[in-house]
């Protein structure tokens, strides 16, 4: 018996990495839908539209392809993303782009049409909200701000870029607040979503504490069955 598992939470709360490691170990696919929200905003760029601009982005969604490998990589217009969209400026055009209706129809469009069976664990904002409201186990993740910038500097500096941790801390107070305050969709925990605080927690102690979770939903769907 497979379920549906629906991660969100704030930036760098660490869910795309918890879900990449969750989907391993129960033989899921994971699908990262942030990451699809920063691939039109690089596509964006590269056509030199601009982010606010959300007719434009609509009719650029009519000639972009969308798959996944098995694994769940995002695939677009033939090509894996890949790093070139784990960048400040694709994360910040990501938060742009996110915010008109029309772009979060498409793309919640598709993730609902690849989520038609169960076995997908999805990390995003409007998961467990808008995307799979009938997902059995619904996380929202959380960490404490100067965590998560710790964390994200780190990554930044890993990939030899240069970066100022005060900086990172600002740009995910004003992502929070865009993702939070935004008109449509915003970051809600749905109302039967279990929150997971990740502060004090390392990705095996997270992935520790869920996996029992997921278990117990298991269960419960197949008595229910
Ligand atoms: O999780 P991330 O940092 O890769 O997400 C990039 C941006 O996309 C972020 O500002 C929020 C937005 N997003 C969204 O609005 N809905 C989702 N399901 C996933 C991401």
């Amino acid at each position: 018996m497979t379920i549906n598992i629906a991660i969100d939470g704030p930036v760098a709360s660490g869910k795309s990495t918890i879900a990449k490691r969750l989907a391993e170990l129960l033989n899921y696919v994971h699908i990262d839908t942030g990451a699809m929200y920063r691939a039109v905003a690089i596509k964006a760029a590269r056509l030199h539209l601009d982010w606010e601009n959300e007719p434009a982005l609509f009719r650029m969604l009519d000639s972009t392809d969308f798959a996944f490998t098995p694994t769940g990589e995002l695939i677009v217009d033939g090509v894996a993303v890949g790093s070139d969209i784990r960048t400040q400026e694709a994360a910040i055009g990501a938060s742009t782009v996110s915010r008109h209706p029309l772009i979060r129809a498409r793309l919640v469009a598709i993730q609902q049409a690849i989520t038609r069976s169960k076995g997908f664990i999805l990390d995003g904002r409007d998961i467990g909200t808008v995307v799979l409201p009938d997902a059995e186990l619904k996380i929202f993740q959380v960490a404490d701000v100067r965590e998560r910038a710790k964390r994200r500097t780190a990554e930044y500096v890993a990939k030899g870029l240069t970066v100022d941790f005060d900086e990172v801390l600002e740009d995910l107070k004003q992502r929070d607040a865009n993702d939070m305050n935004r008109q449509h969709s915003p970051l809600t925990k749905a109302e039967d979503a279990v929150i997971v605080d990740t502060s004090h927690l390392t990705i095996e102690e997270a992935v520790a504490l869920i996996l029992p979770m997921v278990r117990e939903r298991i269960r419960r769907t197949e008595t229910h069955d």
